[in-house]
């Protein structure tokens, strides 16, 4: 898994991790089912996790999945709330749930940020956060999203970005490489809707001399040939799809014709 350096934060990072929307909102004895999803995270080097206490039980969940091992992953998860108690026990139960420590602590959906990012500057000087990040799944709020990108607190973006989602492309990309942002790339796969589609073994022969065997390592290796994104974060509660994702880390990358190509495919 090839590995990058994360903008200007000073972490390195896998360029596949795992994100846990729906994927580890679960219960019971699916929980231990998720473990091994975790295991497969372990196995591969695909150690950045994304969640937020926005997706249910996921936060928890991942940190179960997470006991003994914690230290080998980079934990990414967020702050989702506008009312400032609220937001206080958000924080401690993901230092609760993550030995202490958040790798990269963002403002989900730039809820309150300017409050937040108060409170998360005080949480980076006392050395539990390492980075502070901010997140927007909507082309809608780039406008936003962009203006808030100036805070010279913000180390991270998080935003959506795959062949059929390419908003990002315009001002949001080239401003975060400009500010040396780290930049992490959720909804790799638009929510599961591009892996719907069928594409036959014969259309992806072309892409057999960049290491490609499958319709979800050439969306993963689409994004990650663009060099200003350092990591993807697709979802799944399987530990085969979780394999399968992690082979899209490795190099050779696309250049631009073959960046056409699977664009192509994706229509
Ligand atoms: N505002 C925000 O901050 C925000 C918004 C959206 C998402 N995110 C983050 O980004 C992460 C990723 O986005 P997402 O979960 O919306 O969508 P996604 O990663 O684009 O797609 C996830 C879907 O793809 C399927 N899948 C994954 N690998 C597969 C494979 N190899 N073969 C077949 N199916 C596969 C999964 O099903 P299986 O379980 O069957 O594998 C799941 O249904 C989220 O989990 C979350 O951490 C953040």
């Amino acid at each position: 898994m090839e590995q990058r350096a994360f903008g200007n934060t000073g972490l390195r990072v896998p360029v596949v991790g795992m994100g846990t929307w729906q994927t580890f909102d679960v219960r019971g004895s699916l929980v231990d089912r998720r473990r091994l999803v975790t295991d497969a995270v372990f196995e591969t080097g695909a150690t950045f996790v994304d969640s937020s206490p926005m997706y249910g039980e996921a936060e928890s969940v991942l940190s179960q999945t997470l006991e003994g091992r914690r230290d080998r992953a980079i934990v990414a998860t967020k702050i989702w709330t506008a009312n400032d108690r609220e937001a206080a026990r958000q924080i401690a139960r993901a230092l609760e749930y993550f030995g202490g420590t958040i790798d990269v602590y963002q403002v989900h959906n730039l809820v309150a940020c300017g409050k937040r990012l108060d409170q998360l500057e005080r949480l980076k000087a006392e050395g539990v956060v390492r980075a502070i990040g901010l997140t927007h799944y909507s082309a809608q709020a780039f406008g936003d999203l962009r203006r808030a990108m100036e805070d010279p607190r913000v180390d991270v973006i998080q935003i959506p970005y795959n062949p059929q989602q390419r908003d990002v492309e315009a001002s949001i990309l080239p401003a975060a490489a400009d500010r040396g942002l780290g930049v992490i790339v959720m909804r790799p796969f638009a929510e599961g809707s591009l892996l719907r589609k069928a594409v036959p073994a014969a259309a992806l022969a072309p892409l057999a001399p960049f290491g490609i065997t499958s319709w979800p390592q050439a969306l993963l290796k689409w994004i990650l040939s663009d060099p200003r994104c350092h990591v993807a974060i697709p979802a799944t509660s399987s530990p085969e799809h979780l394999r399968i994702n992690a082979a899209g880390g490795d190099p050779p990358w696309l250049g631009p014709d073959e960046r056409a190509y699977v664009a192509r495919l994706a229509r």
